[in-house]
């Protein structure tokens, strides 16, 4: 067995209390710095980096952001400890990238029992990782793409047809996209699909919500190698599907598919909110409108709340509106988060795609629209070189590991 190793910031102070005690027992080697560059210097050296206090000027969520902007130690886990058990903070900490926060006051055990987590959670990572080979850069294992909006006509359904289209011209007949917005979803339409089966169906077929092989007969394939499960016909049809056939449908079908997108609707309701909680990505698109830019800011102080999903949120602005009124700034004000990406204003692309039944990223490929399509796509999934076509030999590689996650 390989001794694991830890690498612990803390200030001069801190440096052999409580933290530096538990974090060293139980065999594992444990060495302490207090100057913050020779912590992110060395991280990639151990097998866990613990940031607990940093001396001022600098500050423990600086510092661990600093690590995680470093993508040479992406596979290093990082864990902090908060001074508090304020939420405020440890969602600081989690929007710098952290990969887990212990509160204040701690118990050892629940250190330990994290540590632990933490180390599994990153090995078992790596084992998923692609082999050899490596030409397909994977920064980290998003596997479930969740694309919401607590406001119809954002674009939601637009950008999650798209991120699945060129994913699928990645990995043909191995990603598959949900229709989720449960009343009158259009993700068939945008695909030009007539499905004889929907997601009300497979609820109801409980092998099928089990057993991947027999998920895969539901979905209907769009061109370009993508699975599409389509929404119940009627609203009627989609209150048979409830929560948990929600859940127990994404954890099969994350085994069917190595990549899976959710078009996740604008309504909040359990099962969206199941979807939010599984995603391991959630792209909300962000219009400049101020009731829109409202109720975004509703919703994320709501997720805030709920869990993690502002950490792992890609902003999309999309510029539905031949005018820009409101700058950058105070649409970022209004969500208090930064935009990620940017779509493009196009008075006719969108509409004709949607129309003709084939994304943007396949019926205008070279286009500025299909471009920032396909950087959602990857800042989402985090495969970064989605806009070139894949060689064949890529296939195995690609997303690979990533299949029989979960
Ligand atoms: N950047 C844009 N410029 C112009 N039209 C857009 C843009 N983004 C989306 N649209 C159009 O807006 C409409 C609503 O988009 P859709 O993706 O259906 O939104 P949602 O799923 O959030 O209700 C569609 O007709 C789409 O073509
Ligand atoms: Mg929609």
């Amino acid at each position: 067995m390989t001794t694991i190793s830890i690498l612990l910031l803390a200030a001069a102070a801190d440096a052999a209390g409580p933290v530096a005690e538990t974090l060293g027992a139980a065999g594992r080697a444990l060495t302490t710095v207090t100057d913050p560059d020779e912590a992110i210097r060395r991280a990639g050296e151990f097998s866990l980096v613990a940031i607990d206090t940093v001396e001022p000027p600098r500050t423990a969520v600086e510092v661990c952001a600093e690590i995680r902007r470093t993508p040479a130690l992406a596979g290093v886990p990082v864990l902090c400890l908060a001074r508090s058990d304020d939420v405020e903070e440890r969602v600081r900490f989690l929007e710098a990238g952290a990969d887990d926060v212990v509160g204040r006051p701690f118990d050892p055990r629940e250190l330990e029992a994290r540590i632990e987590g933490l180390l599994i959670r990153f090995q078992r990572s790596r084992d998923l990782a692609p082999l050899a080979g490596g030409e397909a850069t994977i920064t980290t294992r998003r596997h479930v793409l969740a694309c919401f909006s607590p406001k119809g006509g954002t674009g939601t359904t637009t950008i999650a047809v798209n991120v699945a289209t060129a994913l699928a011209a990645h990995v043909p007949d191995q990603v598959a996209i949900l229709d989720l917005d449960l009343s009158f979803g259009q993700v068939a339409t945008h695909l030009n699909v007539k499905p004889r089966l929907t997601l009300s169906d497979l609820a109801a077929d409980d092998l099928a919500t089990r057993e991947p092989d027999v998920l895969r007969t539901y979905a209907e394939k769009a061109e370009g190698g993508l699975h599409v499960f389509a929404a119940p016909a009627t609203p009627e049809h989609a209150r048979i599907v409830e929560p948990a056939h929600v859940e127990q449908i994404l954890a099969t079908a994350a085994r069917a598919y190595r990549a899976l997108v959710v078009d996740a609707g604008a309504a909040l309701d359990e099962r969206a909110l199941a979807v939010l909680d599984r995603a391991d990505a959630v792209i909300l698109p962000v219009v400049p409108e101020v009731g829109a830019l409202k109720a975004l800011h509703g919703l994320l102080e709501f997720l805030t709340e709920q869990g993690a999903v502002p950490a792992k949120s890609t902003f999309v602005l999309n510029h539905l509106f031949a005018r820009d009124l409101l700058a950058i700034r105070q649409i970022e004000n209004a969500i208090a988060s930064r935009v990620d990406a940017e779509l493009p204003y196009d008075p006719a692309l969108y509409l004709k795609a949607v129309n003709e039944g084939v994304p943007v990223v396949r019926g205008a490929p070279g286009s500025a629209p299909a471009k920032a399509l396909i950087r959602v796509a990857s800042l989402a999934s985090g495969i970064d070189d989605l806009g070139e076509p894949a060689p064949e030999t890529r296939r195995g590689g690609l997303l690979g590991g990533l299949r029989r996650r979960g």
